[in-house]
């Protein structure tokens, strides 16, 4: 009889709550949000987690090395990775144990005393270390064979990073170019690295690991004293993309590299046409934008080979047709971005220093390229095409 009054009350309550507003409750009760809803702010979190590991395109991955390097870096990375979850486990497991099996009841004592117990000491002295011999041999092996010096038949190259674009000379080949680094596959690489300013990072995941560019005096270079190096074989042929991994300044974001790896014969090919590039036809456009390319400011700073633009200040524009991009990785190589970059490049990449066709930055004069001229200067630089991009 008393149950039955009191269901009837609660059913009193609840049809006066509903006609409250607020879904009932008076504003000084706490709300509890129901189970579900939390349910669903979890499904939604994991959804969003496993569609965006999802996405397929991951061009600056550092789990899918090209090189020997690369692949030695990652062992260690899976090796250290492996011990810690083994230990991360093992710990949870116990604590939780612990946890619940040890937790305070009604009149239980204090627990058995522990401290100083050498056995425990021993155990947990010894096991760690063990564990950090484990880890550290195979991290030490790898540190000598990565430094390992390569054979004689690996191709050299100087890597120069600059504010802010990067320069890759090739002793061997007595060659120059920029922003895109050709490497045969294959065939050991060994790159020796400086800076001509501040401290740069050279970085291409799929190569391997990260490097620092550090400026050196000349007479240390002449020397080969105080260079970074980096050494591996790429294994497999592609365009893999990297950027400065150290802040540089300004455009430090906008320091971008291309890595591009072919088989040997067309390395070989690249070399003689970067030694010898195309002339531009005679009477045509881009004739006449060389003729004014040799006779403007440009050539104070630029190389083009077989020509007498034999400037070192900025990057090598032999070839400059082939590249994908311009200013280091910024702009996609269209005759629009080119003619763009030339007129106003400090509108593009922030502190650059090259002048633009009316104003030159830091007090350089400017270029006083008219608009035609232009036109013709991209004629010209993007005549130089090499058959791999047509
Ligand atoms: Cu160069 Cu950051």
């Amino acid at each position: 009889m008393i149950e039955h009054r009191r269901r009837a009350q609660r059913h009193d309550r609840r049809r006066s709550a509903r006609a409250l507003p607020g879904n009932g409750a008076p504003a000084s009760w706490p709300r509890r949000r129901p189970a579900h809803a939390y349910a669903h702010a979890l499904a939604a979190t994991l959804l969003v987690a496993g569609l965006s590991a999802c996405a397929a395109d991951y061009p600056q991955t550092t789990f899918h090395p090209v090189t020997d390097f690369g692949a030695r870096l990652n062992d260690v990375l899976a090796g250290a990775f492996w011990w810690m979850m083994g230990i991360l486990i093992l710990v949870e497991v116990l604590l939780i144990y612990v946890i619940v099996r040890y937790r305070d009841r009604p009149g239980r004592g204090e627990p058995r005393q522990v401290y100083g117990h050498t056995g425990l000491e021993v155990i947990w002295t010894l096991v760690p270390a063990a564990i950090v011999v484990a880890i550290a041999v195979p991290t030490v092996r790898t540190i000598f064979a990565i430094e390992a010096p390569p054979g004689d038949d690996a191709v050299v190259v100087d890597v120069i990073a600059h504010q802010w674009w990067w320069e890759f000379r090739y002793p061997q080949y007595d060659v120059v170019t920029a922003n895109e680094l050709y490497l045969p596959v294959g065939r050991p690489v060994h790159l020796r690295l400086r800076s001509a300013d501040v401290v740069h990072s050279f970085w291409v995941p799929r190569l391997g690991g990260k490097r620092d560019t550090n400026p050196i005096p000349a007479s240390a270079v002449q020397r080969g004293d105080g260079l970074n190096q980096l050494i591996f074989t790429i294994s497999e042929p592609g365009v893999y993309l990297g950027q400065c991994a150290e802040y540089c300044g300004l455009s430090h974001a906008l320091m971008r590299m291309r890595a591009v790896a072919v088989h040997e014969d067309a390395f070989d090919a690249w070399v003689q046409l970067m030694k010898a590039p195309p002339a531009p036809p005679e009477g045509s456009l881009a004739a006449r934008g060389q003729e004014i390319f040799m006779r403007s400011t440009c050539i104070a700073c630029h190389t083009i080979n077989g020509t007498n633009a034999r400037g070192l200040i900025g990057p090598n524009l032999t070839n400059l047709g082939d590249r994908w991009t311009i200013g280091a990785g910024v702009l996609e190589n269209t005759p629009e971005n080119l003619a763009a970059w030339i007129r106003n490049p400090q509108a593009v990449k922030p502190g650059a220093l090259m002048p633009g066709t009316d104003a030159g930055p830091g007090g350089l004069p400017p270029t006083n390229l008219s608009e035609d001229e232009v036109g013709a200067v991209v004629a010209y630089l993007q005549s130089m095409r090499t058959p791999r991009q047509q």
